[in-house]
């Protein structure tokens, strides 16, 4: 089997979660390469469901081992909870569950300081997750935040150097934000108790994924959020601060390119953003509303409303060209069922003139007018559908329509959240 990498290939929340989930199967790893506890991925099989944050989404399979890779930024005390509660549900998963010791650790006062720093911004404000992201890859980058390999410190150190930590965010939150500071004896020692429980898991990722540079171990390498919110390539600064695409499945693992085999992209049949930032294919009324509420469009991280629109053909064909995809897989089709007539915006215009690509500068998106080309829904259940040739006929072209306009094969259609309701294709959908 070949390794496979997973990207979002638009705004987030595309069902990556469930795709990686009904791939990992077989595969000896699932590694998350970026990202923190910003990401929500649901997994439902039959009347279970599960939100994973932090831990990969392979790990409800017994047999995968996951690594939380070390282009991670890794709240701990999210991980301790999530990891009980997988075992609360009787999921074994400590043995299995492995921490790159390069990972960035992201403390209490970064989710204080991503609330004060949005507060801040005020009608600019960019919607984060309050999950303290862009505070903690702000660190990382400044090159004054702890890792996760800090856990392994004698108890003594680690509590001194976490002190001096919290008394430094202290400084900023009094004299920047005029902010109450955090406790900081409280913190460092609650931090010292969560290491004995997490650092038993801290590993050297270039030592565990030895077999699968050698070829004789298999890794699925897992993206969070999307493309789209890449922090290069996305739609800045209404992004996240982390690389989603392509090139953070590099430096977020310690895989070399030639260990990456597959390069699956992954859709909804429509649109969707939680957050601010430029959306042209927005839908603001009761068609929006209508998507949301068949696609249950409500955030797995925060609970908040998703925007919904239209398929975004200019946005996915730049997705598919910046990641290199080979494969593409369609998500929700399910949730179109109902309509009687779907769009896709197949170009854009600016002040009246084709724009020849997706812009690259956040200036020009939101002067953007979406050109749309119209297809006849299928207006027939394809929940039950587990072939191609099962699909409503204006379902395919609609597949076959998307297809052609990616320049890459569907490899598989997803019409259902359950793991089962797949339809797989190594083929394509174009007959
Ligand atoms: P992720 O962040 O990309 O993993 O996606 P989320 O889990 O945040 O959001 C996707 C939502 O859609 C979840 O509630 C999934 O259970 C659900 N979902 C995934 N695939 C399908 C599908 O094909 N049809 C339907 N109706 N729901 C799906
Ligand atoms: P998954 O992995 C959708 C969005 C936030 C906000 C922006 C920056 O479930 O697809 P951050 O907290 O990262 O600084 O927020 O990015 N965002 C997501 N949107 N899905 C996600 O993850 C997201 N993670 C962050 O809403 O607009
Ligand atoms: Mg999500």
């Amino acid at each position: 089997m070949e390794n496979r990498v997973v990207i979002g290939g638009q705004w987030g929340d595309e069902g990556k979660g469930k795709i990686v989930d009904t791939l990992s199967r077989d595969v000896d790893w699932v590694l998350r390469f970026q990202g923190g506890a910003n990401a929500g991925h649901t997994i439902h099989i039959g009347s279970e469901k599960h939100v994973l944050h932090l831990v990969p989404s392979g790990v409800l399979h017994e047999g995968v081992k996951c690594l939380l890779g070390g282009g991670m930024v890794i709240d701990p005390w999210s991980l301790r909870d999530e990891i009980l509660a997988l075992e609360q549900r009787g999921i074994k998963v400590r043995d299995r569950i492995f921490i790159a010791a390069n990972a960035a650790l992201l403390m209490p006062y970064h989710k204080r300081l991503d609330e004060l720093k949005e507060e801040g911004r005020k009608r600019k404000s960019i919607g984060t997750t309050g999950r303290g992201i862009g505070p903690a890859y702000l660190d990382k980058i400044q090159r004054t935040g702890m890792r996760l390999g800090d856990l392994q410190l004698p108890a003594e150190n680690l509590e001194r150097k976490a002190i001096e930590m919290i008394l430094s965010a202290n400084e900023l939150l009094s004299t920047h934000y005029d902010a109450e500071p955090l406790p900081s004896r409280v913190l460092a020692e609650e931090l010292v108790v969560l290491a004995q429980f997490i650092a038993p898991m801290v590993v050297n990722p270039y030592e565990v994924l030895k077999g699968v540079r050698q070829g004789t171990e298999t890794v699925l390498l897992e993206g969070a959020q999307g493309t789209l919110l890449d922090i290069d390539h996305g739609t800045y600064p209404y992004v996240t601060s982390s690389n989603s695409t392509i090139g953070g499945a590099l430096t977020g693992s310690s895989l070399a390119p030639r260990s990456l085999g597959e390069i699956n992209g992954i859709f909804k049949a429509y649109l969707t953003r939680v957050g601010n930032g430029p959306f042209p294919t927005e839908l603001l009324g009761d068609q929006g509303e209508a998507l949301r509420e068949a696609g249950g469009e409500y955030g797995a991280t925060t609970g908040r409303a998703r925007r919904c629109g239209w398929f975004d053909m200019v946005a996915a064909r730049y997705s598919a060209d910046i990641n290199g995809l080979t494969g593409a897989i369609i998500t929700k089709m399910d949730v179109l069922d109902s309509m009687p007539s779907i769009q896709v915006a197949t170009s854009y215009e600016v002040d009246g003139e084709p724009l020849p690509c997706y812009p690259v500068d956040g200036n020009i998106l939101p002067r953007c007018r979406p050109v749309y080309r119209e297809f006849k829904g299928w207006e027939k259940p394809t929940t039950e559908c587990r072939r191609l040739t099962d699909l409503p006929a204006n379902a395919r072209k609609y597949l076959e329509f998307l297809e052609a306009e990616l320049g890459t094969l569907i490899v598989g259609v997803s019409v259902g959240k359950d793991r089962e309701q797949m339809i797989w294709t190594n083929t394509g959908v174009t007959t």
